[in-house]
């Protein structure tokens, strides 16, 4: 499907579901309060590839933060999405092939990964609804 839609009601803050677009597997995470000033509190200058959680995300949805869940590394599914996973030592994503840690922005903060988990694009098309692609 050259699209996906995702219905986001049933996701509560601090879950994550995996959906596929176009073959790959994607993340979409419903951030906590905590998760998003996690991320907001990391100075640019940190970072590998540096972006702010607001541009990872949209206006008025930036606790919905959505990515491939594909390591830029070599291409692995980073732990992190289901309940119970490592989330690794910044709170994301976990990628187990090379121990790569993403943050709850799914930025890039030690590891191989050479950059952030890549958001697709997509849109928002009610306040619980979005379509990927
Ligand atoms: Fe993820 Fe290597 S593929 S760390």
């Amino acid at each position: 499907l050259a699209t996906v839609e995702v219905d986001l009601s049933a996701i509560q803050p601090g879950q994550a579901i995996k959906t596929i677009w176009q073959s790959k597997p994607v993340f979409v995470r419903n951030l906590t309060a905590a998760e998003q000033t996690a991320a907001r509190k990391v100075p640019l200058s940190d970072l590998r590839d540096p972006q702010t959680l607001d541009e990872r995300t949209k206006a008025d949805h930036h606790n919905w933060l959505i990515t491939l869940g594909v390591c830029t590394h070599l291409g692995c599914v980073p732990l992190g999405a289901a309940e119970g996973e490592n989330k690794g030592d910044y709170g994301g994503y976990f990628c187990p092939c090379h121990g790569s840690h993403y943050d709850t922005a799914g930025r890039i903060r030690r590891g191989p990964a050479p950059t952030n988990l890549v958001v697709p694009a997509y849109a928002f098309k009610t306040p619980t609804l979005i379509e990927i692609g």
